[in-house]
């Protein structure tokens, strides 16, 4: 048993992976600002409601508490608003990391686990898969922010004064199979809980934002990844660095995905059957910056953590999304 602070543990990949954590058998901390959090999405664990900016927090936090690793999801992610706010994202994801990171090293704390994204690799459509080593072009400042953070973590390690993994998610998506906890992003800009909130009349219908991209059906294609299996990796990943600390630092990146892509419209479609309801659908033009692709190699992961994706087939993703979804005011 470790203990474990998870920086933004209330939030919708944290919390799924603080219930994931305590069902291993580890000691967690979730610490969150509920700036897009909820204190009830934190079923395990004990949480201290603080930001990772705050280094005088933090720093009482680390003294008064041992802890043997971080897991980070702390962060603003919305990349249309990163655009709109570069700064508001440069300081809560970079100038926020630098700060925990500080607070690591000042306590001894190495081993730390980074919420990263494939916003890192931007816009690829060149390439059918996304393998970690290909060029870092985010396109938006929340992308530039996740990468340097990451930067941040490789060059720290290099010092030896880390063991650093960034997971590189691909599209997060799914809910607790036993329903307890769910996406409840405000506003929601995610595609699966938009068509959901479609399908039980929350909203008047879902659109389609270009359907004349180089794909099969004309729409976008993005690897929908749950996060229970999501949650999975990240015990995998933090354990890995338990049991196998290095003592000159070491710094790793894997992509989380499935290699396996659905289409808006597929989406869409399974989402109808899953359902049983029938919602308006509007399509409209392309959005500025959305790339036509984006799917993970994902044999990196499975070889360097043993894992594979168990519940990430389309249908699964939307039957749990949909049991917890529908229940929502
Ligand atoms: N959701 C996705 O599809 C996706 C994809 C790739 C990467 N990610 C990354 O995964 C992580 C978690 O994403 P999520 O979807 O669970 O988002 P989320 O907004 O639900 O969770 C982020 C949590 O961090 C907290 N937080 C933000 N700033 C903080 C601060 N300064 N101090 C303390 N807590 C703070 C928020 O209150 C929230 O609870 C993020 O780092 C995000 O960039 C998410």
């Amino acid at each position: 048993m470790a203990r474990i602070l998870v920086p933004g543990g209330a939030g919708f990949i944290g919390s799924h992976t603080v219930l994931a954590l305590s069902e291993a058998g580890h000691d967690i901390i979730v610490y969150d600002d509920l700036s897009n959090g909820h204190a009830d999405s934190v079923l395990a664990g004990t949480f201290i409601e603080g930001s990772i900016l705050d280094s005088a927090k933090l720093d009482v936090l680390f003294k008064e508490q041992a802890i043997d690793a971080v897991i980070h999801f702390a962060a603003f992610i919305e990349a249309g608003e990163s655009v709109k706010s570069p700064m508001t994202f440069y300081k809560n994801n970079v100038a926020g990391s630098l700060t925990l990171l500080q607070a690591m090293a000042k306590h001894n704390v190495r081993n730390i686990v980074f919420s990263s994204t494939a916003a890192v690799y931007g816009q690829r459509d060149d390439l059918d898969l996304l393998s970690e080593e290909i060029t870092k072009q985010p396109i938006n400042p929340y992308g530039h922010s996740k990468w340097m953070v990451e930067c941040m973590l490789r060059d720290m390690a290099t010092t030896g004064a880390i063991n650093a993994i960034a997971l590189r998610y691909f599209n997060a998506a799914g809910s607790d199979p036993e329903g307890r906890i769910g996406e409840r992003h405000e506003p929601e800009t995610h595609l699966i809980p938009l068509i959901l909130d479609a399908a039980r009349g929350k909203r008047p219908n879902i659109k389609i934002f270009g359907t004349d991209y180089a794909t099969p059906d004309g729409t976008c294609i993005r690897d929908y990844i749950h996060v229970v299996d999501l949650a999975r990796a990240h015990v995998r990943a933090v354990e890995l660095l338990l049991e196998r600390p290095s003592k000159t630092g070491s710094y790793d990146a894997m992509n989380l995905g499935t290699s396996q892509g659905y289409s808006v419209r597929e989406v869409i479609d399974a989402a109808k059957q899953v359902t049983g309801i029938d919602f308006e659908v509007i399509e409209e033009g392309r959005r500025p910056g959305d790339p036509g692709k984006l799917v993970a190699d994902a044999s990196k992961v499975a070889a360097d953590l043993n894992w594979q994706a168990e519940r990430s087939d389309l249908r699964t993703l939307l039957e749990d999304t949909w049991a917890f979804r529908r229940n929502l005011d």
